[in-house]
């Protein structure tokens, strides 16, 4: 691995460079890691000056007492390419500012919309930067399987596939990457970790708002392609997942590979569309869109470890909570030993995974009821991991940081990618009808029909 000299931000001016990739490099710039010139490349008619501004604003509004001198220090770092993406004289002053900087190893940032993917890697070419640069794309990575493969011949004929870095913000989540440490660094899950103990694994993705701001973007992917296809898929082959041989980036995504061979591709029977009441409303979105704000969907991984569990999931916006949580839900004792009082029966153990906010586990662990009857009641084991580890880096940081020294653990791997379209395929070739749901609700109750062996979803914590 070799550590790059340049970072270029192509959409330096959008949305995801000031919600994520400025605060990112700020926390860099603060620990000292941000030893590179940053060059922005935008249509926007903005002078150096006025990127630097927006860079600025951008850190203050998203990072609390941001230290001005740091703030300072990532300005200084900045320039702006102002030009038409398909004027060659924009490519060309790219090329000269790289040069005088002495760029050898630069890394291209596409915080641009997909579709542009191709012209911008073709236009790099051009110019002949292509040839040492490492490549960073967001996704989605395509819109299905067809698209998927389709994008990745064309960056390929310019980039080899160790050149391309594809974000999953997910990938790069603490609390995401804590699930591999969590159940391979301690032996007590791993001999319950199967189809033998495990009775079903609910995943739930919520989020309180709406598609605010982004109407238009969402009104032309939804739920499946937003966030299911990826980190959804991508939780999922953590929880998993074979222990791999190593930590190196090929073993870890030739593990996820297998999860998704063994994973059998939705069924559209088994999925559920939701969109929330007032979605229509949005700006930018279609006054008739059947798109989907929620997906609940049941899934199975038919390997000799998870044949026969089935693996719940929803995603959705506008929901009643913000949440990110996996929960690992074991059978039930053979026989009810503790019952003196009469009571119900003893609930089942549950390991409860929160990836979100308060990152941290939860074990529903059984307990002696106090008094004279040998009964036995719910007790919850909890800890949050940011009480009890410290601070945690945003995913951005955290890729970005690996993009520059070439680290690719972090980020898709093209078969990974593909093999996760092929698995929602059926839910976009047969989409079936869509469920109003109200806001702050947990999604349409028509949810419940993708449940086989129980009859409602989990509440996330
Ligand atoms: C993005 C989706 O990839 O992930 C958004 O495009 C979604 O629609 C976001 O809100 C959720 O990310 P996080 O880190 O807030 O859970």
């Amino acid at each position: 691995m070799t550590v790059a000299d340049a970072l270029v931000l192509f959409g330096a001016t959008g949305d995801l460079a000031k919600r994520k990739l400025f605060p990112a490099l700020y926390q860099m710039e603060r620990r000292g890691e941000l030893a590179l010139p940053v060059v922005g490349v935008a249509r926007s008619e903005w002078s150096d000056e006025d990127f630097r501004t927006h860079a600025a604003e951008a850190v203050t509004t998203s990072v609390a007492n941001a230290d001005p001198e740091i703030v300072e220090g990532l300005c200084k770092r900045l320039d702006l390419i102002q030009g038409d993406y398909g004027d060659v004289a924009t490519w060309e002053s790219l090329r000269d500012t790289l040069a005088d900087h002495g760029a050898k190893l630069p890394v291209f940032y596409m915080a641009i919309p997909p579709e542009m993917f191709p012209a911008v890697a073709e236009a790099l070419k051009s110019v002949g930067l292509h040839k040492r640069g490492r490549i960073v794309v967001e996704k989605p990575f395509g819109r299905d399987h067809a698209s998927a493969v389709a994008l990745n011949k064309t960056l390929h004929s310019i980039f080899s596939e160790d050149r391309i870095f594809r974000i999953d913000h997910y990938l790069g989540k603490e609390s995401v990457e804590d699930l591999l440490v969590f159940r391979f660094s301690n032996m007590l899950l791993e001999p319950v970790w199967n189809r033998h103990y495990v009775r079903r694994v609910q995943i739930t993705m919520s989020e309180q708002i709406g598609v605010e701001g982004r109407g238009s973007f969402y009104d032309s992917v939804g739920a499946i392609r937003d966030v299911f296809q990826n980190h959804l898929m991508q939780i999922i082959a953590f929880l998993a997942m074979e222990p791999p041989v190593g930590p190196e980036a090929n073993l870890l995504r030739d593990e996820a590979a297998k999860v998704f061979a063994s994973m059998k591709p939705l069924d559209p029977k088994a999925l559920v569309r939701g969109q929330y009441v007032g979605y229509r409303d949005e700006d930018g979105v279609d006054p008739e869109s059947t798109v989907e704000t929620f997906a609940a969907a049941r899934l199975e991984i038919d390997s000799w470890r998870w044949a026969g569990v089935p693996w719940y999931v929803r995603v959705g916006k506008a929901l009643a909570k913000t949440s990110t949580e996996a929960v690992i839900e074991l059978h039930q004792p053979p026989r009810m030993l503790f019952d003196e009082a009469g009571g119900p029966p003893p609930g089942r153990n549950e390991i409860r995974l929160r990836l979100g906010d308060h990152d941290g586990v939860t074990f529903a662990l059984q307990a002696k009821t106090p008094g004279p009857n040998l009964d036995s009641q719910e007790i919850d084991v909890d800890v949050d991991f940011a009480a009890a580890l410290g601070e945690r880096q945003e995913a951005y940081e955290r890729l970005l940081g690996d993009a520059i020294v070439g680290s690719l653990r972090r980020f898709a791997r093209q078969d990974v990618v593909e093999r996760t379209w092929e698995i929602v395929q059926p839910a976009l070739d047969e989409p079936g009808p869509i469920h109003p749901y109200f806001r702050a609700s947990w999604g349409p109750t028509e949810a419940d029909h993708v449940l086989i062996d129980c009859d409602a979803w989990l509440i996330p914590d």
